[in-house]
């Protein structure tokens, strides 16, 4: 029976909650100088003591049209406002078919705000599909760098192939961005980054690197983390060198959180929310997201749907903002009542409608879900021969909209259905069940789960206990431990994902080895090591 007193005092701290954030931020806004519009941005021409463009530059969601072209103005990177002033400045972009920038196709002007802290954001149309374009900007005496980015090919087309990489966690503190420096030079049409882009811890002492600043809370701080992490070359090379697809984990906020629930108690309700858009807009201000992202106070929409022709389409998912809190405490634990209950939500209702109706409107041969959270149920085996344990923080402490999805999946033949996870700085091949602890019945999704850039720290290729986790989980079918990234080959025929790692990330310029590779056929879920 519902308690209808319960839901009244709900309701009421959630009005009382969005009363208050009203009030923060009418204050917040009234005090923001009238500024933006073309008319008032500074056309002067702008002397800058050190370079404006010492972000780099990126691009990111292509289209079979078009492509969203990114920058930040930071003379001073690890300043608040990057060291610019609080003026509206002019900014002009150009688009070429070729990396010397003779052949300019288009041009136009972009307005860089104060307000968001002198990014700008460009969607580039007209363009045509399937195709290399390279671009650049310039503000003042400055120009920046060029960069390489790409149209998806048109919507009706199978193209012969798609390759591209995928990474998640990179911590500033715990190693070089070795795995981005080889990431960089590998030729790939797309790189999708799942999350834990930065931390948002304070700076700590003996590390490979330190983090500028306290552990994050204003805006401010969450900006000059995203300024220090993006003036890393191999992260900037990365970005320059083809369009990237971007979604956050937790620590582009903070450490497990759920919702608008933060991982330990006693944090006032308001706050939280306050903290969270202002990590949501230095995030919106830092990665190469269209405008229509653009946050509304702590809410900001990340999930979207990119087709490449009809041979993939990404779904790529938040599986942060809307999520019901972990169950359990958010400990390990048998998947017990509280882990099986069917009001936990990884998703939230909207956007898990809104997933199933993008899968049911997909043209995709393979039907991709970039995401965050292992979706493998893997179970930890107890040595005491207890029930093993699951992580609460993954998709198994949400088990029935787990299970339902995959069921969704199965039931409505989605084709050749493929999961990208990140968060777990692990590498891990997991044939996927409707429920995992049934291995009797039919795999209907393949899950490649990517080990972490450097967080962490070098990792190791010896797993302890492995024989034994594999033992019990037979639907995982490959487990490691160390740094890199995933590059991914597409075609109508198959998937091949390869895991790449660096085995030492502490020291600078290592190189990369090929460590594994598994191989999906196009019609039968399921991965075999190559
Ligand atoms: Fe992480």
């Amino acid at each position: 029976m519902i308690d209808l007193s319960e839901l009244r005092a709900a309701a009421r701290a959630e009005v009382h909650v969005s009363r208050r954030l009203f009030l923060a931020y009418g204050a917040a806004l009234s005090s923001l100088p009238l500024l933006g519009s073309r008319a008032e941005a500074s056309t002067r021409r702008i002397a800058f003591a050190n370079n404006p463009f010492s972000l780099g530059v990126a691009s990111g969601d292509p289209t079979d049209s078009g492509v969203v072209l990114w920058t930040r103005l930071a003379p001073k990177p690890l300043d608040p406002d990057g060291g610019m002033p609080a003026e509206a400045v002019e900014i002009s972009w150009e688009v070429a078919n070729d990396d010397g920038m003779k052949q300019i196709i288009k041009t136009g002007k972009a307005v860089a705000t104060p307000q968001l802290g002198h990014s700008v954001r460009v969607e580039v149309e007209g363009l045509k599909p399937d195709r290399w374009y390279w671009y650049r900007f310039n503000v003042g005496d400055a120009t920046s760098p060029v960069g390489r980015t790409r149209t998806f090919p048109a919507l009706d087309i199978m193209p012969e192939k798609l390759r591209f990489a995928f990474a998640s966690c990179s911590h500033w503190e715990q190693g070089f961005f070795t795995a981005y420096q080889h990431m960089a030079k590998e030729e790939l049409d797309v790189a999708i980054h799942l999350g834990d882009y930065i931390y948002e811890y304070a700076g700590r002492e003996n590390l490979v690197r330190k983090h500028a600043g306290p552990k994050l809370r204003t805006l401010g701080d969450y900006r000059i983390r995203h300024a220090q992490y993006k003036t890393d070359p191999h992260l900037q090379a990365a970005h320059s060198r083809c369009p990237w697809v971007v979604t956050w984990d937790d620590h582009e906020f903070e450490n497990n959180y759920a919702n608008n629930i933060p991982e330990h108690a006693g944090v006032d309700p308001v706050e939280f929310l306050e903290q969270r858009a202002n990590a949501y807009q230095a995030y919106y201000e830092s990665m190469p997201l269209r405008p229509n992202s653009l946050p509304h106070g702590p809410n900001m929409k990340l999930y979207r749907t990119l087709p490449f022709g009809r041979l993939a389409t990404f779904q790529v998912l938040d599986t942060r903002q809307y999520r019901s809190d972990q169950p359990n405490n958010d400990h390990a634990s048998e998947l017990n009542e509280a882990a099986l209950n069917p009001k936990n939500t990884l998703l939230g209702e909207k956007q898990a409608n809104w997933l199933k109706s993008a899968l049911l409107t997909s043209t995709g041969h393979w039907n991709v879900l970039a995401q965050q959270v292992m979706m493998g149920m893997v179970g930890y085996v107890r040595p005491d021969g207890k029930p093993p344990l699951y992580s609460m923080d993954q998709w198994p402490g949400y088990a029935a909209e787990r299970m339902k999805l995959a069921q969704f999946i199965a039931d409505r033949r989605v084709p050749n259905p493929v999961v990208l996870t990140g968060d777990i700085h692990s590498n891990w091949v997991n044939d996927l069940r409707v429920d995992d602890r049934k291995p009797e019945t039919p795999v209907v999704a393949t899950e490649f789960v990517g080990t972490s850039i450097t967080s962490g720290g070098n990792g190791t290729p010896v797993v302890l206990g492995l024989e034994r986790l594999l033992a019990a989980n037979p639907g995982v079918k490959f487990h490691n431990r160390q740094r890199g990234y995933v590059t991914c080959t597409v075609t109508p025929k198959s998937w091949t994902s390869d895991y790449r790692v660096v085995e030492n990330v502490t020291k600078a310029d290592e190189p990369v080895k090929a460590l594994k590779s598994f191989i999906v056929e196009s019609g039968k879920p399921g991965a075999h090591a190559v």
